[in-house]
Formats: C-alpha cells, structure tokens, sequence
C-alpha cells in the first residue's frame, strides 16, 4: 500500500476523528461487526433512556461491566502518538465517539467527547454532573436518591450541543482530517467529517475494512490506526514508543 506523504508543517489544524476501532488495538470490543458489542446485546435493553427508566439496575449491571473492562485498557499507541501531536502542535484537535477516557488517558489535553464518557455521571442534583471512577458506583445519589445515569449519549437521546458544536467548528476550520476506527454509520457524528471536505481539507480514512463513508475520503489507509500512523509520522511514533 502506498502511504501518503503528510508533512507535518504542511497543516496548521488537524483534526482526529476517532471511533472503536482506535480502542480495538487496547483490547476493548468495537461495537459492530464480529464480536462487536452490539451483537451480543441489544441496545434496547442496555444503552437508552427508555431501558434505564424500566430497569436500571439491569443496565448498571451492563454499565458497570463496560466500566470494570475499560478501566483495566491501557491506551495504545496510537491514542499516544495522537497525545504527543496535541501536546506539540497547537490547533490540533480530538474530536471522539469514544467513551473509555483512553485519549486522556493517553496525555490528549482537551478531547471533544461526542457521546459523553463512561467517567461521568449525572443525576437530579443542581451540581450533578460529577466524574466518577468508582467501581462499582454507588447506583443512588447519597443527596437526591435518583439513580445516576452514565453520562453518555445513548440511543434515541439527543446529542449534546456543546461537543457538537465544537465538533463541527474544529472540523470546519481543519486542513487535515484523520478518520480512525469508526464504521461512519452513527448520525449526526459520521455527517461531522464531511465538513472538512467541504472546506478543502485534505480527508484522510485509518480503517482496516471499508466503511459507507470511505468514498469521502481522498486517501483510504486499510491497515489498524498504530501502524497507520507509525507509517504516517513514524518520529512521533518512535518518540511515543
Ligand atoms: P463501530 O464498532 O461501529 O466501528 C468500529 C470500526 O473500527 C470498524 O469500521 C472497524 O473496521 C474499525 N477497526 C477495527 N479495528 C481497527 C484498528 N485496529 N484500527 C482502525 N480501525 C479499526 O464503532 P464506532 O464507529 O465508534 O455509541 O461506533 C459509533 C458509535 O456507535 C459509538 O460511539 C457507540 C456506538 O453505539 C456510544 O457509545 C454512545
């Protein structure tokens, strides 16, 4: 496979738009294809408002599971490659649907966080929103008795605008797009790199298998997100060994 050319001091703003597959590399299941996430339960069950409001313990149990595996993931390579081209490179921003923490985790210093993040919670109190890494959680909030909910976007919620909205001016403002690790199927988020198509930036897809929305992009890297970026910049990779 041909590996583009991307010098580094060619783009003033990049942006890295990441999904599953990144995590994939830290051993955490993506949530589609085999042994994907959401073929072994249905969302309905686990992952909406409607599920919680039924049963919620049932999906702390889930919840609380999903928190355990991730918070055992180290971030991988390429979560650190991505860090270190933040912590260097004004402009450069992150912009996930994941919800593990690893690119924080990683030494990412401000990560746009799509679909919320298993680290928070939330519930009816006026100062609700806290995060949290106790596992297990205490379910009940000691001061309003409601249970928390994981601060994430579920099925059937709406998106929460301040992320999207930062989102949308990051991407709209980049000049290199980084796609990684998502299957693009997930709307309003997998409409979010078309933006930098529109705008003239360079779109760039990490994805081991095609995607719905590879016909977006103008270079496709069919190879897992670590190797594509050691290919890409392998200095930075050294240096994030
Ligand atoms: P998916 O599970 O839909 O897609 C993961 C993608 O990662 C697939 O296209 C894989 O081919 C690719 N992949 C696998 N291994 C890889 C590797 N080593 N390097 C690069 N890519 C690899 O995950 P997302 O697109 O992130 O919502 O899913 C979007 C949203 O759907 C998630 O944010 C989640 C889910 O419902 C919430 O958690 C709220």
């Amino acid at each position: 496979m041909t590996i583009p050319v991307l010098p580094l001091d060619r783009y003033e703003r990049i942006v890295f738009f990441t999904g599953a597959g990144l995590s994939a590399e830290c051993g955490l299941p993506t949530y589609r294809g085999a042994g994907g996430i959401w073929s072994e339960y249905n969302y309905e069950d686990f992952a909406c408002q409607r599920a919680f409001d039924r049963d919620p313990e049932k999906v702390w149990d889930f919840h609380d599971e999903r928190r355990r595996i991730m918070g055992e993931a180290e971030p991988g390579l390429a979560h650190r490659v991505i860090a270190r081209l933040q912590q260097e490179r004004a402009g450069t921003a992150i912009v996930t649907q994941n919800i593990d923490g690893l690119h924080q985790q990683a030494g990412a210093t401000e990560v746009i966080e799509l679909h919320g993040s298993v680290w928070r919670v939330r519930c009816r109190c006026p100062d609700g929103l806290q995060e949290n890494h106790d596992q297990p959680i205490e379910r009940q909030c000691p001061a309003c008795s409601a249970y928390r909910r994981p601060d994430i976007v579920w099925f059937e919620d709406p998106m929460q605008e301040g992320p999207l909205r930062a989102a949308a001016t990051a991407i709209a403002e980049c000049d290199l797009l980084v796609s990684i690790g998502t299957s693009g199927v997930v709307y309003p988020a997998a409409a979010l790199p078309q933006l930098a198509r529109q705008t003239g930036a360079m779109c760039v897809e990490i994805n081991p298998e095609e995607t719905e929305v590879s016909g977006q992009y103008q270079v496709n890297l069919r190879m897992g997100a670590s190797e594509a970026l050691s290919s890409l910049w392998p200095e930075v990779a050294e240096m994030s060994r």
